[in-house]
């Protein structure tokens, strides 16, 4: 794993779009990862910025959601398909057909959930998947207890994951579907690269096992461990719990140098 340490959401985001335009130029069609919720929301911004200026197009990409909630009402502005258009797809010239989410007011979920699939696979599989991380070290909607093998399905939602949540949505947890359909552990780890964002200190536990931690479906992010190419950004709240932080500063600085 490639932990960077970096001052703050900004910074993160810069590399993220960097590594979106080196991707872009190498095959225009590519294909993302779009993950919703606070933490991407810099790195999309610095996208746009880079897209704005001409440096990347997504006219012949295509983009995977990971996740939805489960039996939201048609439009409405917390489903992640209208968060994600919102916080990204409509910045950028992505053709709308190309932006693809779980469907989750399917009237059969699970078929819903192989037919995801297989659009994955005939896209080619993720090129880049930019990854978030919950309190409790879910990753897309995989609570703890998730298989690490699994593949998109429906899943329930936390007590705490719906807390967590409850803020877009007037602050009620109550409000926040029970159900979500969420790409599976086994399907996130297809993605070739992986880059997982995490600042502040709610997050120094979660970000602790990711790294550091046992792989445990109890911390279904540790999985990741077993990728061969995963960039965790982190801010300083968010790496204070790490043993080797040292290590990943001076490690990152000598790349930087080109060392
Ligand atoms: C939700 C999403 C995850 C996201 C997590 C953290 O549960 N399903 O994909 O990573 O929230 O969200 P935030 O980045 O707002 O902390």
């Amino acid at each position: 794993m490639e932990v960077v340490i970096v001052p703050d959401a900004a910074a993160q985001g810069e590399i993220v779009a960097d590594a979106v335009v080196r991707l872009a130029g190498c095959k225009p069609d590519f294909v993302i990862g779009l993950a919703t919720g606070s933490s991407p929301l810099a790195a999309y911004d610095a996208i746009v910025e880079h897209h704005r200026a001409g440096k990347v197009s997504f006219a012949a990409a295509q983009a995977f959601t990971l996740d939805e909630y489960v039996g939201l009402t048609e439009g409405h502005p917390e489903s992640y398909h209208a968060v994600i258009e919102r916080d990204f797809a409509s910045r950028v010239d992505l053709p709308l057909t190309s932006l693809h989410c779980p469907d989750g007011r399917a009237d059969d979920l699970e078929r819903a959930c192989a037919e995801y699939e297989d659009a994955m696979r005939r896209a080619g599989g993720v090129d880049l998947q930019i990854l978030g991380i919950g309190t409790d070290g879910h990753i897309a909607f995989n609570e703890p207890g998730s298989s690490l093998a699994s593949r998109t399905r429906m899943k329930t939602l936390t007590a705490q994951t719906r807390r967590d949540n409850a803020r877009f949505f007037d602050g009620l947890a109550d409000r926040v579907p029970r159900h979500c359909l969420t790409q599976g552990l086994g399907t996130i780890m297809e993605a070739r690269h992986i880059m997982l964002l995490a600042t502040g200190e709610g997050k120094s536990e979660a970000v602790r096992h990711l790294v550091e931690g046992a792989v445990s479906a109890m911390w279904p992010a540790t999985v990741l461990q077993f990728h061969p190419r995963v960039t965790v950004l982190l801010d300083e709240p968010a790496a204070s719990k790490l043993r080797l932080s040292d290590y990943y500063r001076e490690a990152w600085e000598g790349k930087s140098l080109g060392a």
